[in-house]
Protein backbone atom coordinates (compact mmCIF):
# COMPACT_ATOMS: atom_id res chain seq x y z
CA UNK A 1 0.00 0.00 0.00
CA UNK A 2 1.26 3.68 -0.56
CA UNK A 3 1.69 5.53 2.35
CA UNK A 4 0.21 9.20 1.74
CA UNK A 5 1.16 12.55 2.88
CA UNK A 6 -1.17 13.83 5.52
CA UNK A 7 -3.67 16.03 4.07
CA UNK A 8 -5.81 18.52 6.64
CA UNK A 9 -9.34 18.59 5.38
CA UNK A 10 -8.35 15.76 3.25
CA UNK A 11 -8.27 18.67 0.32
CA UNK A 12 -7.91 16.86 -3.02
CA UNK A 13 -8.00 13.15 -1.70
CA UNK A 14 -10.20 11.08 -3.30
CA UNK A 15 -12.49 9.44 -0.99
CA UNK A 16 -14.70 7.17 -3.27
CA UNK A 17 -15.34 6.96 -6.75
CA UNK A 18 -18.72 8.22 -7.84
CA UNK A 19 -21.05 8.82 -11.22
CA UNK A 20 -23.41 11.17 -9.15
CA UNK A 21 -22.48 14.80 -10.21
CA UNK A 22 -19.25 15.95 -11.23
CA UNK A 23 -17.41 19.65 -10.70
CA UNK A 24 -14.79 21.59 -12.59
CA UNK A 25 -14.06 24.21 -10.48
CA UNK A 26 -11.93 25.99 -12.82
CA UNK A 27 -14.21 26.58 -15.78
CA UNK A 28 -17.43 26.64 -13.36
CA UNK A 29 -19.33 23.83 -14.63
CA UNK A 30 -21.56 21.56 -12.13
CA UNK A 31 -23.15 18.24 -14.03
CA UNK A 32 -25.69 15.98 -11.94
CA UNK A 33 -24.65 12.40 -13.79
CA UNK A 34 -23.72 14.20 -16.48
CA UNK A 35 -26.56 16.29 -17.06
CA UNK A 36 -25.27 20.25 -16.46
CA UNK A 37 -26.64 22.22 -13.52
CA UNK A 38 -28.49 25.19 -15.92
CA UNK A 39 -30.38 22.85 -17.82
CA UNK A 40 -31.82 20.99 -15.17
CA UNK A 41 -32.78 24.18 -13.26
CA UNK A 42 -34.23 25.55 -16.27
CA UNK A 43 -36.21 22.27 -17.66
CA UNK A 44 -36.43 20.22 -14.82
CA UNK A 45 -38.50 20.18 -10.95
CA UNK A 46 -36.57 19.65 -7.80
CA UNK A 47 -38.16 15.54 -7.91
CA UNK A 48 -37.16 14.87 -11.21
CA UNK A 49 -33.98 16.08 -10.28
CA UNK A 50 -34.10 14.00 -7.06
CA UNK A 51 -34.96 11.40 -9.28
CA UNK A 52 -32.15 11.43 -11.83
CA UNK A 53 -29.31 11.24 -8.61
CA UNK A 54 -31.11 8.83 -6.82
CA UNK A 55 -31.84 5.96 -9.65
CA UNK A 56 -29.15 6.79 -12.26
CA UNK A 57 -31.37 8.45 -14.81
CA UNK A 58 -34.17 10.62 -15.73
CA UNK A 59 -37.61 8.98 -15.26
CA UNK A 60 -40.21 8.37 -18.03
CA UNK A 61 -43.56 10.11 -17.51
CA UNK A 62 -44.72 7.50 -15.46
CA UNK A 63 -42.23 6.79 -13.65
CA UNK A 64 -41.81 10.41 -12.47
CA UNK A 65 -46.04 10.02 -11.65
CA UNK A 66 -45.26 7.53 -9.59
CA UNK A 67 -42.36 8.73 -7.72
CA UNK A 68 -44.15 12.13 -6.93
CA UNK A 69 -47.71 10.32 -6.25
CA UNK A 70 -45.74 8.11 -3.45
CA UNK A 71 -43.82 10.93 -2.20
CA UNK A 72 -47.46 13.25 -1.65
CA UNK A 73 -49.05 10.57 -0.21
CA UNK A 74 -45.71 10.17 2.46
CA UNK A 75 -45.70 13.45 3.78
CA UNK A 76 -47.99 13.24 6.92
CA UNK A 77 -45.85 12.95 10.29
CA UNK A 78 -46.92 10.36 12.58
CA UNK A 79 -48.74 12.43 15.69
CA UNK A 80 -45.78 10.43 17.97
CA UNK A 81 -43.23 12.44 15.79
CA UNK A 82 -45.10 16.32 16.16
CA UNK A 83 -45.34 14.87 19.91
CA UNK A 84 -41.91 14.16 20.54
CA UNK A 85 -41.58 18.04 18.40
CA UNK A 86 -44.05 19.99 20.91
CA UNK A 87 -41.57 19.03 23.67
CA UNK A 88 -38.33 20.87 21.25
CA UNK A 89 -37.50 23.83 22.86
CA UNK A 90 -38.81 27.02 21.05
CA UNK A 91 -35.60 28.80 21.14
CA UNK A 92 -33.41 25.87 19.74
CA UNK A 93 -32.26 25.82 16.10
CA UNK A 94 -34.25 24.28 13.89
CA UNK A 95 -31.26 22.32 12.12
CA UNK A 96 -30.80 20.73 15.56
CA UNK A 97 -34.39 20.57 15.63
CA UNK A 98 -34.56 18.51 12.49
CA UNK A 99 -31.68 16.37 12.97
CA UNK A 100 -33.37 14.82 15.76
CA UNK A 101 -36.43 14.46 14.06
CA UNK A 102 -34.94 12.76 10.71
CA UNK A 103 -32.94 10.44 13.66
CA UNK A 104 -36.16 9.48 15.39
CA UNK A 105 -38.16 8.38 12.42
CA UNK A 106 -35.17 5.30 12.66
CA UNK A 107 -37.50 4.98 15.47
CA UNK A 108 -40.34 4.02 13.43
CA UNK A 109 -39.31 2.19 10.90
CA UNK A 110 -36.92 0.21 12.14
CA UNK A 111 -36.98 -3.07 10.37
CA UNK A 112 -33.04 -2.61 8.67
CA UNK A 113 -32.82 -4.35 5.51
CA UNK A 114 -30.62 -2.57 2.96
CA UNK A 115 -30.43 -5.40 0.70
CA UNK A 116 -34.43 -5.40 -0.14
CA UNK A 117 -34.94 -2.96 -2.91
CA UNK A 118 -38.34 -2.28 -1.21
CA UNK A 119 -36.86 -0.93 1.79
CA UNK A 120 -34.56 1.60 -0.11
CA UNK A 121 -37.04 2.41 -1.72
CA UNK A 122 -39.80 3.29 1.23
CA UNK A 123 -36.83 4.94 3.10
CA UNK A 124 -35.74 7.44 -0.20
CA UNK A 125 -39.63 8.13 -0.39
CA UNK A 126 -40.67 8.92 3.29
CA UNK A 127 -37.10 10.83 3.78
CA UNK A 128 -37.89 12.76 0.75
CA UNK A 129 -41.88 13.31 1.59
CA UNK A 130 -41.32 14.02 5.42
CA UNK A 131 -38.07 16.25 5.86
CA UNK A 132 -40.24 19.44 4.74
CA UNK A 133 -42.95 19.01 6.82
CA UNK A 134 -40.87 18.32 10.20
CA UNK A 135 -38.91 21.68 9.03
CA UNK A 136 -42.47 23.71 8.30
CA UNK A 137 -43.94 21.86 11.14
CA UNK A 138 -41.00 23.18 13.59
CA UNK A 139 -41.62 26.78 12.93
CA UNK A 140 -45.13 26.83 13.25
CA UNK A 141 -44.85 25.28 16.53
CA UNK A 142 -42.10 27.27 17.97
CA UNK A 143 -44.66 30.23 17.13
CA UNK A 144 -46.99 28.48 19.33
CA UNK A 145 -49.61 27.24 16.52
CA UNK A 146 -50.48 23.64 15.86
CA UNK A 147 -48.41 22.86 12.16
CA UNK A 148 -50.41 22.49 9.15
CA UNK A 149 -51.25 19.49 7.49
CA UNK A 150 -49.81 19.05 3.50
CA UNK A 151 -51.75 19.57 0.75
CA UNK A 152 -52.25 16.99 -1.80
CA UNK A 153 -53.27 19.07 -4.46
CA UNK A 154 -50.02 21.01 -3.86
CA UNK A 155 -46.87 19.44 -5.39
CA UNK A 156 -43.49 19.39 -3.68
CA UNK A 157 -42.55 22.81 -3.30
CA UNK A 158 -45.64 24.72 -3.57
CA UNK A 159 -46.42 22.26 -0.70
CA UNK A 160 -44.06 23.73 1.57
CA UNK A 161 -44.57 27.20 1.31
CA UNK A 162 -47.92 26.33 2.00
CA UNK A 163 -47.32 24.28 5.49
CA UNK A 164 -44.79 27.23 6.04
CA UNK A 165 -46.62 30.39 5.86
CA UNK A 166 -50.09 28.87 5.80
CA UNK A 167 -50.58 30.33 2.85
CA UNK A 168 -50.68 29.18 -0.91
CA UNK A 169 -47.90 30.38 -2.66
CA UNK A 170 -47.61 32.48 -5.71
CA UNK A 171 -46.66 30.38 -8.48
CA UNK A 172 -43.77 32.18 -9.41
CA UNK A 173 -42.41 32.01 -6.06
CA UNK A 174 -43.03 28.56 -5.95
CA UNK A 175 -41.11 27.24 -9.07
CA UNK A 176 -37.89 29.36 -7.97
CA UNK A 177 -38.33 27.67 -4.55
CA UNK A 178 -38.08 24.47 -6.83
CA UNK A 179 -35.02 25.93 -8.83
CA UNK A 180 -33.65 26.47 -5.83
CA UNK A 181 -33.89 23.01 -4.43
CA UNK A 182 -32.66 21.85 -8.04
CA UNK A 183 -29.67 23.83 -7.20
CA UNK A 184 -28.88 23.00 -3.99
CA UNK A 185 -29.38 18.96 -4.50
CA UNK A 186 -26.11 17.80 -5.02
CA UNK A 187 -22.37 18.43 -4.37
CA UNK A 188 -20.07 15.86 -4.78
CA UNK A 189 -18.21 14.78 -1.76
CA UNK A 190 -18.61 17.88 0.50
CA UNK A 191 -18.54 17.69 4.38
CA UNK A 192 -22.50 16.64 4.98
CA UNK A 193 -22.18 13.73 1.97
CA UNK A 194 -18.81 12.47 3.53
CA UNK A 195 -20.45 12.16 6.72
CA UNK A 196 -23.39 10.33 5.21
CA UNK A 197 -20.96 8.26 3.24
CA UNK A 198 -19.16 6.93 6.53
CA UNK A 199 -22.40 6.52 8.62
CA UNK A 200 -23.72 4.74 5.84
CA UNK A 201 -20.52 2.56 5.52
CA UNK A 202 -21.32 1.11 8.58
CA UNK A 203 -24.55 -0.53 7.09
CA UNK A 204 -26.72 1.62 10.00
CA UNK A 205 -30.09 2.70 8.74
CA UNK A 206 -31.14 5.36 6.45
CA UNK A 207 -32.30 7.49 9.15
CA UNK A 208 -28.89 7.44 10.87
CA UNK A 209 -27.07 8.89 7.51
CA UNK A 210 -29.76 11.74 6.94
CA UNK A 211 -29.24 12.33 10.77
CA UNK A 212 -25.17 12.62 10.73
CA UNK A 213 -25.39 14.81 7.48
CA UNK A 214 -27.95 16.95 8.83
CA UNK A 215 -25.43 17.71 11.98
CA UNK A 216 -22.65 18.16 9.91
CA UNK A 217 -24.43 21.09 7.30
CA UNK A 218 -25.56 23.00 10.20
CA UNK A 219 -22.18 24.15 10.51
CA UNK A 220 -21.19 27.83 9.27
CA UNK A 221 -18.28 26.74 7.43
CA UNK A 222 -21.00 24.51 5.20
CA UNK A 223 -24.81 25.06 5.03
CA UNK A 224 -24.49 27.96 7.66
CA UNK A 225 -23.09 30.02 5.87
CA UNK A 226 -26.07 30.91 4.08
CA UNK A 227 -28.21 32.07 7.25
CA UNK A 228 -24.60 33.90 8.16
CA UNK A 229 -24.43 36.22 4.72
CA UNK A 230 -27.80 37.70 6.07
CA UNK A 231 -26.12 38.31 9.19
CA UNK A 232 -23.53 39.96 7.36
CA UNK A 233 -25.20 42.24 5.16
CA UNK A 234 -27.63 43.16 7.85
CA UNK A 235 -24.16 44.34 9.93
CA UNK A 236 -22.69 45.88 7.36
CA UNK A 237 -26.10 47.79 6.54
CA UNK A 238 -24.99 50.68 3.99
CA UNK A 239 -22.93 50.18 0.28
CA UNK A 240 -20.71 53.11 1.71
CA UNK A 241 -19.38 50.40 4.32
CA UNK A 242 -18.51 47.44 2.32
CA UNK A 243 -15.35 48.13 1.44
CA UNK A 244 -14.12 49.02 4.90
CA UNK A 245 -15.76 45.86 6.18
CA UNK A 246 -13.67 43.84 3.29
CA UNK A 247 -10.70 45.29 4.00
CA UNK A 248 -11.32 44.87 7.64
CA UNK A 249 -11.35 41.07 7.12
CA UNK A 250 -8.58 40.48 5.06
CA UNK A 251 -6.55 42.50 7.47
CA UNK A 252 -7.69 40.35 10.36
CA UNK A 253 -7.53 37.33 8.07
CA UNK A 254 -11.17 36.29 8.68
CA UNK A 255 -13.51 34.49 6.30
CA UNK A 256 -16.02 36.28 4.35
CA UNK A 257 -19.48 34.57 4.60
CA UNK A 258 -21.17 33.37 1.14
CA UNK A 259 -17.10 33.76 -0.60
CA UNK A 260 -14.80 30.94 -0.85
CA UNK A 261 -15.28 27.58 -1.94
CA UNK A 262 -12.50 24.30 -1.98
CA UNK A 263 -12.96 23.58 -5.58
CA UNK A 264 -14.83 26.57 -7.41
CA UNK A 265 -11.81 29.18 -8.26
CA UNK A 266 -14.47 30.88 -10.10
CA UNK A 267 -17.80 32.07 -9.21
CA UNK A 268 -19.94 29.31 -8.47
CA UNK A 269 -22.89 28.51 -11.00
CA UNK A 270 -25.13 28.18 -9.13
CA UNK A 271 -24.46 31.52 -7.25
CA UNK A 272 -24.96 32.79 -11.18
CA UNK A 273 -28.65 31.47 -11.48
CA UNK A 274 -29.28 32.17 -7.59
CA UNK A 275 -28.45 35.85 -8.52
CA UNK A 276 -30.79 35.81 -11.79
CA UNK A 277 -33.60 34.41 -9.82
CA UNK A 278 -33.31 37.09 -7.03
CA UNK A 279 -33.67 39.33 -10.02
CA UNK A 280 -36.41 37.86 -11.13
CA UNK A 281 -38.27 37.58 -7.77
CA UNK A 282 -37.45 41.38 -6.58
CA UNK A 283 -39.01 42.70 -10.07
CA UNK A 284 -41.98 40.60 -9.50
CA UNK A 285 -42.17 41.17 -5.43
CA UNK A 286 -39.76 44.32 -4.96
CA UNK A 287 -36.06 44.99 -4.47
CA UNK A 288 -34.16 43.70 -1.65
CA UNK A 289 -32.36 46.62 0.64
CA UNK A 290 -29.21 44.11 0.95
CA UNK A 291 -29.02 43.56 -2.94
CA UNK A 292 -27.23 46.57 -3.25
CA UNK A 293 -24.64 45.48 -0.73
CA UNK A 294 -24.11 42.12 -1.72
CA UNK A 295 -23.41 43.56 -5.54
CA UNK A 296 -21.09 45.79 -4.09
CA UNK A 297 -19.16 43.15 -2.21
CA UNK A 298 -18.73 40.63 -4.86
CA UNK A 299 -17.24 43.75 -6.72
CA UNK A 300 -14.60 44.61 -4.00
CA UNK A 301 -13.96 40.96 -2.88
CA UNK A 302 -13.43 39.96 -6.43
CA UNK A 303 -11.13 42.97 -7.19
CA UNK A 304 -8.97 42.21 -3.26
CA UNK A 305 -9.59 38.56 -3.66
CA UNK A 306 -10.28 37.06 -6.98
CA UNK A 307 -6.42 36.51 -7.45
CA UNK A 308 -6.84 33.67 -4.35
CA UNK A 309 -10.11 32.48 -6.98
CA UNK A 310 -12.30 33.56 -4.28
CA UNK A 311 -15.76 34.35 -5.54
CA UNK A 312 -19.76 34.30 -4.83
CA UNK A 313 -20.68 30.58 -3.75
CA UNK A 314 -24.44 29.41 -3.88
CA UNK A 315 -24.48 30.93 -0.03
CA UNK A 316 -24.34 34.46 -1.28
CA UNK A 317 -27.19 35.01 -3.15
CA UNK A 318 -29.54 31.88 -1.76
CA UNK A 319 -30.42 34.12 1.48
CA UNK A 320 -31.67 36.65 -0.77
CA UNK A 321 -34.12 34.71 -2.55
CA UNK A 322 -35.36 32.88 0.85
CA UNK A 323 -35.74 36.21 2.34
CA UNK A 324 -38.24 37.02 -0.53
CA UNK A 325 -39.87 33.90 -0.56
CA UNK A 326 -40.47 34.70 3.14
CA UNK A 327 -38.33 31.96 5.00
CA UNK A 328 -37.09 32.97 8.16
CA UNK A 329 -33.29 33.33 8.53
CA UNK A 330 -32.53 30.13 10.55
CA UNK A 331 -34.37 28.01 8.42
CA UNK A 332 -32.40 28.72 5.33
CA UNK A 333 -30.21 25.70 6.17
CA UNK A 334 -32.85 23.62 6.76
CA UNK A 335 -34.02 24.35 3.10
CA UNK A 336 -30.94 23.72 2.50
CA UNK A 337 -31.19 19.61 3.62
CA UNK A 338 -34.55 19.30 2.44
CA UNK A 339 -32.74 19.77 -0.95
CA UNK A 340 -29.32 18.14 0.17
CA UNK A 341 -31.72 15.20 0.81
CA UNK A 342 -31.94 13.82 -2.78
CA UNK A 343 -27.43 13.94 -2.75
CA UNK A 344 -27.01 12.38 0.45
CA UNK A 345 -29.70 9.68 -0.30
CA UNK A 346 -27.95 8.98 -3.82
CA UNK A 347 -24.32 8.75 -1.96
CA UNK A 348 -26.11 6.21 0.44
CA UNK A 349 -27.48 4.36 -2.17
CA UNK A 350 -24.36 4.31 -4.29
CA UNK A 351 -21.94 3.48 -0.64
CA UNK A 352 -24.30 0.38 -0.57
CA UNK A 353 -23.29 -0.86 -3.69
CA UNK A 354 -19.57 -1.86 -3.42
CA UNK A 355 -19.20 -1.30 0.63
CA UNK A 356 -16.22 -1.14 2.22
CA UNK A 357 -16.53 0.64 5.95
CA UNK A 358 -14.63 3.79 5.99
CA UNK A 359 -11.27 3.38 8.56
CA UNK A 360 -8.63 5.94 7.31
CA UNK A 361 -5.41 6.24 9.27
CA UNK A 362 -3.51 8.80 11.25
CA UNK A 363 -0.55 10.77 11.94
CA UNK A 364 -0.42 10.05 15.59
CA UNK A 365 1.57 13.39 17.45
CA UNK A 366 1.55 12.42 21.13
CA UNK A 367 3.60 11.00 23.59
CA UNK A 368 4.35 7.34 23.82
CA UNK A 369 5.52 4.76 26.66
CA UNK A 370 5.13 6.93 29.26
CA UNK A 371 4.99 6.01 33.12
CA UNK A 372 1.31 5.79 34.79
CA UNK A 373 1.82 8.04 38.38
CA UNK A 374 -0.77 6.40 40.79
CA UNK A 375 -3.85 8.34 41.85
CA UNK A 376 -2.52 9.43 44.93
CA UNK A 377 0.93 10.36 44.12
CA UNK A 378 -1.18 13.00 41.43
CA UNK A 379 -1.46 16.52 42.44
CA UNK A 380 -3.24 17.43 45.76
CA UNK A 381 -6.03 18.90 43.74
CA UNK A 382 -8.28 15.62 44.67
CA UNK A 383 -8.07 15.94 48.54
CA UNK A 384 -10.08 19.05 48.87
CA UNK A 385 -13.13 17.49 46.76
CA UNK A 386 -12.17 14.41 49.37
CA UNK A 387 -13.31 16.80 52.17
CA UNK A 388 -16.11 17.86 50.74
CA UNK A 389 -17.45 14.09 50.25
CA UNK A 390 -16.46 12.96 53.98
CA UNK A 391 -18.77 15.77 55.44
CA UNK A 392 -21.57 15.21 53.29
CA UNK A 393 -21.37 11.51 54.40
CA UNK A 394 -21.04 12.59 58.55
N1 LIG B 1 -12.94 35.18 2.79
C1 LIG B 1 -11.66 35.59 2.77
N2 LIG B 1 -10.61 34.80 2.45
C2 LIG B 1 -10.90 33.55 2.11
C3 LIG B 1 -12.21 33.05 2.09
C4 LIG B 1 -13.25 33.92 2.45
N3 LIG B 1 -14.52 33.51 2.46
N4 LIG B 1 -12.19 31.75 1.74
C5 LIG B 1 -10.91 31.44 1.54
N5 LIG B 1 -10.12 32.52 1.75
C6 LIG B 1 -8.65 32.60 1.61
C7 LIG B 1 -8.00 32.03 2.87
O1 LIG B 1 -7.77 33.05 3.83
C8 LIG B 1 -6.72 31.46 2.30
O2 LIG B 1 -5.83 32.50 2.08
P1 LIG B 1 -4.24 32.27 2.28
O3 LIG B 1 -3.85 31.22 1.28
O4 LIG B 1 -3.64 33.60 2.00
O5 LIG B 1 -4.05 31.80 3.69
C9 LIG B 1 -7.15 30.91 0.94
O6 LIG B 1 -8.27 31.71 0.56
C10 LIG B 1 -7.57 29.45 0.99
O7 LIG B 1 -8.53 29.32 2.01
P2 LIG B 1 -8.82 27.99 2.81
O8 LIG B 1 -9.50 28.35 4.10
O9 LIG B 1 -7.58 27.18 2.90
O10 LIG B 1 -9.84 27.27 1.85
P3 LIG B 1 -10.68 25.99 2.17
O11 LIG B 1 -10.79 25.25 0.89
O12 LIG B 1 -10.16 25.25 3.35
O13 LIG B 1 -12.08 26.59 2.62
C11 LIG B 1 -14.27 27.38 2.65
C12 LIG B 1 -13.20 26.67 1.83
C13 LIG B 1 -15.58 27.33 1.90
C14 LIG B 1 -14.45 26.68 3.99
C15 LIG B 1 -13.83 28.84 2.85
O14 LIG B 1 -13.72 29.48 1.60
C16 LIG B 1 -14.75 29.60 3.78
O15 LIG B 1 -14.65 29.48 5.00
N6 LIG B 1 -15.72 30.41 3.21
C17 LIG B 1 -16.64 31.15 4.02
C18 LIG B 1 -17.76 30.23 4.50
C19 LIG B 1 -18.69 29.85 3.39
O16 LIG B 1 -19.16 30.67 2.62
N7 LIG B 1 -19.02 28.56 3.33
C20 LIG B 1 -19.88 27.99 2.32
C21 LIG B 1 -19.14 27.08 1.42
S1 LIG B 1 -19.99 26.64 -0.09
C22 LIG B 1 -21.37 25.76 0.37
C23 LIG B 1 -21.16 24.68 1.34
O17 LIG B 1 -20.14 24.00 1.37
O18 LIG B 1 -22.10 24.48 2.11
Amino acid sequence: MTVCEYRPGLEGVPATQSSISFVDGQQGILEYRGIRIEELAQKSTFLETAYLLIWGGLPTKQELEAFEHEIRYHRRLKYRVRDMMKCFPESGHPMDALQACAAALGLFYSKRALDNPTYIQDAVVRLLAKIPTMVAAFQLMRKGNDPVQPRDDLDYSANFLYMLNEQEPDPLAARIFDICLTLHAEHTINASTFSAMVTASTLTDPYAVIASAVGTLAGPLHGGANEEVITMLQEIGTVENVRPYVEACIQQKSKIMGFGHRVYKVKDPRATILQRLAEQLFDKFGQDEYYEIALEMEQAVEEKLGHKGIYPNVDFYSGLVYRKLGIPVDLFTPVFAIARVAGWLAHWKEQLGENRIFRPTQVYTGVRNQVYTPLAERPQIWDKQAVTIQSIVN
